[in-house]
């Protein structure tokens, strides 16, 4: 008896663990990435950008590298995608001949010295490419997964379309030397299996970005980077700084092996035009951004082909109201379609960006002394799509997510009269919203919506569920009507997170004001 539960807690015990770790390497099934194991892998990434002038990741002046990695772990994302730049793999005079504190000397940042002799004396000596490594192993003794973004040729900040590494054939990049670098690294990273992937270029561009060369010149780094490690998920960007893949539409890219190919795309709000979301209602342009996005790229996703949202990102002062207004649309599109991402970026500051030295990073999550979080908000908007909501290996629950806040709705539990409030997504009991009928049940409760603005939203067992119906373009907004005919909508009451109803805000045309408070994603 003692030894069959014994047996049966040992297994019991394995099995729990096995949940807990991803087992490498990864690959793709339809549009998923797996583990080993068949489980569905959610890549919730921040971009560590290692690609400026002085080639070492940023912020190793300013924090231990171990404590990075260690609040990398702590803002709960699983991943990193590493900027770097081709030269580390094809010009051994840099890569191996200049140390850390050489690169930092030749560009007069003695404050960054100082930084790394006090913070990271360990790398202060190491030849450039030392040092890289150093930050990669770190990042994997903490459980970290690293993607390898080559992200241009020599050193420095990217992009624009005067770069002369800005597509295929420019002066400064010669594919054949491209493939070389990208082969070396991988092959430099085969025993590290925290390295999952490699993105082989960053936001082609420019005059000469049409597809043929594309087509052309991408299998070749493909054929490269799975030669130097056939374990390596692949990332393949689209022309026009990343921002379009329509024509994978009808041709396939043509590599010799199978299920490592991985899409990625690109998405900040300048791209929809600068100011423009501002200038626009939110609902109608969300509604009419999205179909451009998903022309452009995400329509790989019902194809069976994963993409990950490879940057995106804003401004997180809350200055930026066009760039406010895209993040609740994009964080929408991301929890309904389920995407794989990295956000643009941790940093933080930079050592150098185009001439500024400590220059800020208004979009990184990380504050310029690169141990606070910048912006708790914009965190915990994120923290809404890191996990993932369903996919092979893993139980799908229906939920009704907020994107403003990147929580759900939730049964109020320490209330004596039940009331609905946001709550972290998986925690939430599971909501069903059946459109048709109109009712939103959770827990075997529907919701009763009340009679008065402001009042909270109450679950109750009894047969007066409302019927909620969605309005306006992005179908987010759950309204229904007071028995004296108002049509009011669900709201957050920002004091507490409780749900409450309130007058439905710019449904359509009015630029004016935000609607995103009384967003809700049936998910
Ligand atoms: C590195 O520096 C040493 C000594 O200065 C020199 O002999 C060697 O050729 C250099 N190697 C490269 C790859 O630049
Ligand atoms: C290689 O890197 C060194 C050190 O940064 C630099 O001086 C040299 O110009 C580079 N060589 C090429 C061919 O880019
Ligand atoms: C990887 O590990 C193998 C076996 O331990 C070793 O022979 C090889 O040199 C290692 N490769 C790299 C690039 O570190
Ligand atoms: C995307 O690229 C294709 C192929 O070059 C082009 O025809 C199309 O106009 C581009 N789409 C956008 C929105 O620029
Ligand atoms: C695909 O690539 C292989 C080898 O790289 C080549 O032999 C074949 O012709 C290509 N197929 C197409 C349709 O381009
Ligand atoms: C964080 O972002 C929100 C939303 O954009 C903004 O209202 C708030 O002021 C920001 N907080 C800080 C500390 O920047």
């Amino acid at each position: 008896m003692a030894r069959s539960i014994s047996f049966c807690c040992f297994f019991l015990f394995i099995s729990s663990i096995s949940k807990l770790t991803t087992s490498y390497p990864l690959s793709t099934k339809s549009r998923w990435i797996l583990d080993e194991k068949g489980q569905r892998v959610k890549l919730a990434c921040v971009n560590w950008p290692a690609h400026l002038l002085p080639a070492v990741a940023e912020g190793l002046s300013k924090q231990p590298l171990d404590s990075i990695s260690k609040k990398i772990v702590s803002m709960r994302f699983n991943c990193v995608r590493l900027t770097w730049p081709l030269d580390l793999m094809t010009n051994d005079t840099l890569a191996l001949n200049v140390t850390v504190k050489q690169s930092f000397e030749s560009l007069k940042l003695f404050e960054d010295v100082a930084g790394i002799q006090t913070h990271n004396p360990k790398i202060l000596n190491l030849p450039l490419l030392n040092a890289f490594q150093e930050v990669v192993s770190n990042l994997g003794q903490n459980g970290l997964m690293v993607i390898l973004d080559n992200h241009l040729t020599t050193p420095g900040w990217c992009c624009s379309d005067n770069d002369l590494d800005a597509f295929f054939g420019y002066p400064n990049f010669d594919p054949a030397e491209w493939a070389t670098g990208l082969k070396k690294m991988a092959t430099l990273f085969r025993n590290a299996t925290n390295v999952v992937g490699m993105s082989l270029r960053n936001e082609p561009r420019g005059t000469r970005d049409y597809p043929d060369l594309w087509f052309r010149f991408m299998p070749q780094g493909a054929e490269a980077v799975h030669a130097g490690n056939p374990k390596l998920l692949v990332i393949v960007s689209g022309i026009d700084y990343d921002t379009n893949l329509s024509f994978l539409r009808d041709r396939s890219i043509n590599v010799s092996f199978t299920d490592k190919i991985v899409f990625e795309l690109h998405w900040y709000s300048f791209t929809d035009g600068r100011g423009s979301w501002a200038k626009h209602n939110s609902n109608d342009f969300c509604v009419k951004i999205i179909e451009k996005v998903t022309r452009n790229g995400g329509f790989l996703l019902g194809r069976g082909l994963p993409l990950i949202l490879s940057e995106f990102g804003t401004d997180e002062s809350g200055a930026d109201m066009s760039g406010n207004r895209y993040m609740n649309c994009l964080v929408a599109w991301a929890a309904e379609n389920d995407l794989d991402w990295a956000v643009w970026a941790l940093a933080g500051d930079y050592y150098l960006r185009t001439g500024d030295t400590n220059m800020v990073e208004t979009y990184g999550v990380l504050d310029a002394n690169w141990i606070d979080v910048r912006n708790t908000s914009f965190l915990q908007q994120l923290s809404g799509i890191q996990l993932p909501f369903r996919g092979p290996g893993l139980q799908s629950k229906n939920l009704l997510f907020h994107p403003l806040t990147g929580l759900c709705i939730s049964n109020n539990p320490s209330a004596n009269s039940p009331t609905l409030r946001l709550g972290p997504c998986a925690k939430s009991e599971p909501s069903t919203y059946n459109p048709k009928e109109g009712n939103l049940w959770i827990n075997k409760m529907c919701v009763e919506a009340p009679n008065v603005v402001g009042q909270k939203v109450k679950l109750r067992v009894g047969t007066r569920c409302s019927k909620l119906g969605q309005i306006s373009a992005t179908k987010m907004h759950l309204s229904f009507k007071t028995s004296n005919g108002l049509l009011l909508c669900l709201d957050v009451d920002q004091r507490d997170n409780s749900i409450v109803a309130n007058p439905c805000k710019c449904l359509t045309r009015d630029a004016s004001c935000d609607p995103a408070s009384q967003w809700f994603k049936v998910l």
